[in-house]
């Protein structure tokens, strides 16, 4: 434990650190978004410019943001306002705090109502309802079944908020630690099994034409922007979930061997549930593009017409709930810790405010059209590079560097050099780039 902060206590281990980290980045992201937001923007090409933006961007910009939380000690606000004063720089700074705080706020807005979907499609599928069911069927049931029907969201939804806000309200040490110390390995190996399973029955020479030949006519610029952002998403970076974690984080840890282990498993998974997804989705001639409802459409339907169907459709969706809920900890933890650091309330009545703020966020949803790709759009495509393109810059060009150098002892010089140049050059090149070319400046 460490005393640097009277509130905030740290993990006990690198285990626990790597299992929280990659819990909060392994998510819906990966099992749900990526494979559908690849399918709509045409698939390979989509996966190489995100495989791109997550070793140019991602991974320098993780390192960054973990080294800041743990050299601060604080949540993202407060870690801001002191980072700043150290390196006695303008507090405007800690509008990185805040914006984060904000989009961590935003995405658990529609984060919650999908893993509702989750929890819904639990209870469906173990009830069979899938069982032999027509694209049709499913397709009925998903959109006025489920989506159609706000009042059976609106309670997942609820379940889910109170399921997030339960763990964060216990602590991190309680709470986070225990949570992902087993969900994340029971996680690893279901998906293993489910993965051959796909692959065993489903068309695996066109899913994996389809992810990893690039035909780079079938990318827009927006295509371009929403790979930018996924990366950002799925790695959880940009708003202070990991610097929230990395305030947890033991001082003799490496942050950069960490911080590899992190974006490899995050790849690995998304790659993995890709390859899970699209065999059965190709083996069934349904559209690669269907969007959102590609997990809820097609993966029920085609495992409802499999062997053993209905116990591999139910492990699936709660595989993705338990991804979805050590990863929705995360999108609240930043708020929920700064109104507890920062005023008299307590973690408890904190996690309840957050939890009644984001349920509401939820609510608004649901009930109205539009909201959800507006949200998703904002927070995840623009809040989120903007917060890492400022985090470049602050830790590249305004912080001291000797406090990034004491958070990276362990790199040699030709190491450290290399992060530093790419963090200060190359990743707000890339993140500006991609901004630009989506608003149709470059062409
Ligand atoms: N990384 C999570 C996922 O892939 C989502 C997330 C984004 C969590 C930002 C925290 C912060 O599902």
């Amino acid at each position: 434990m460490t005393t640097d902060h009277k509130k905030h206590i740290s993990w006990n281990s690198r285990w626990t650190f790597i299992m929280a980290a990659a819990g909060s980045a392994i998510g819906l992201g990966n099992i749900w978004k990526f494979p559908y937001i690849t399918g709509e923007n045409g698939g390979g090409a989509f996966v190489l410019v995100y495989l791109l933006c997550i070793a140019i961007i991602g991974l320098p910009v993780l390192m960054a943001e973990t080294l800041m939380g743990r050299h601060s000690r604080r949540n993202p606000i407060s870690a801001m306002s002191r980072l700043a004063s150290e390196s006695d720089t303008s507090k405007a700074w800690v509008v990185i705090g805040l914006m984060g705080t904000l989009a961590g706020i935003l995405i658990m807005s529609f984060y919650s109502v999908v893993a509702g979907w989750v929890m819904d499609y639990i209870v469906e599928s173990a009830r069979g309802s899938f069982v032999m069911a027509t694209q049709n069927q499913v397709t009925a049931y998903f959109e006025s079944g489920l989506t159609g029907n706000p009042k059976l969201q609106l309670a997942w939804h609820t379940a889910f908020v109170l399921m997030t806000v339960a763990v964060v309200a216990a602590g991190v040490t309680k709470g986070l630690g225990n949570a992902v110390r087993f969900m994340m390995p029971l996680l690893a190996i279901l998906l293993v099994i489910l993965l051959g399973y796909s692959i065993s029955v489903g068309n695996v020479a066109e899913a994996a034409r389809f992810l990893f030949s690039p035909d780079f006519s079938r990318l827009s610029a927006e295509g371009v922007l929403k790979a930018m952002g996924h990366s950002f998403f799925t790695l959880s970076i940009g708003m202070g979930a990991i610097m929230a974690y990395g305030s947890y984080m033991p001082a003799k840890v490496s942050i950069a061997r960490t911080a590899i282990t992190i974006v490899l498993l995050d790849t690995v998974f998304a790659l993995m549930a890709g390859m899970a997804i699209f065999p059965l989705v190709f083996a069934h001639g349904i559209e690669p593009g269907s969007g959102p409802g590609l997990m809820f459409i097609s993966l029920p339907m085609a495992f409802g017409g499999m062997p053993f169907g209905t116990f591999f459709a139910c492990l699936f969706f709660i595989l993705v709930l338990i991804a979805a809920w050590t990863s929705s900890i995360s999108l609240i933890e930043p708020a929920v810790a700064w109104i507890s650091e920062n005023t008299r309330i307590s973690r408890y009545i904190s996690a309840g405010i957050i939890g009644l703020i984001t349920w509401l966020g939820g609510v608004a949803c649901i009930y109205r059209e539009g909201v959800f790709g507006q949200l998703d759009m904002l927070a995840s495509n623009i809040m989120l590079p903007l917060g890492g393109l400022l985090m470049a810059i602050f830790v590249g060009w305004i912080m001291k560097r000797k406090i990034a150098k004491k958070e990276l002892e362990d790199l040699s010089y030709n190491q450290f050099n290399l992060w530093y140049a790419t963090l200060r050059v190359f990743t707000p090149i890339g993140i500006v780039v991609v901004f630009a070319y989506s608003v149709g400046l470059l062409k």
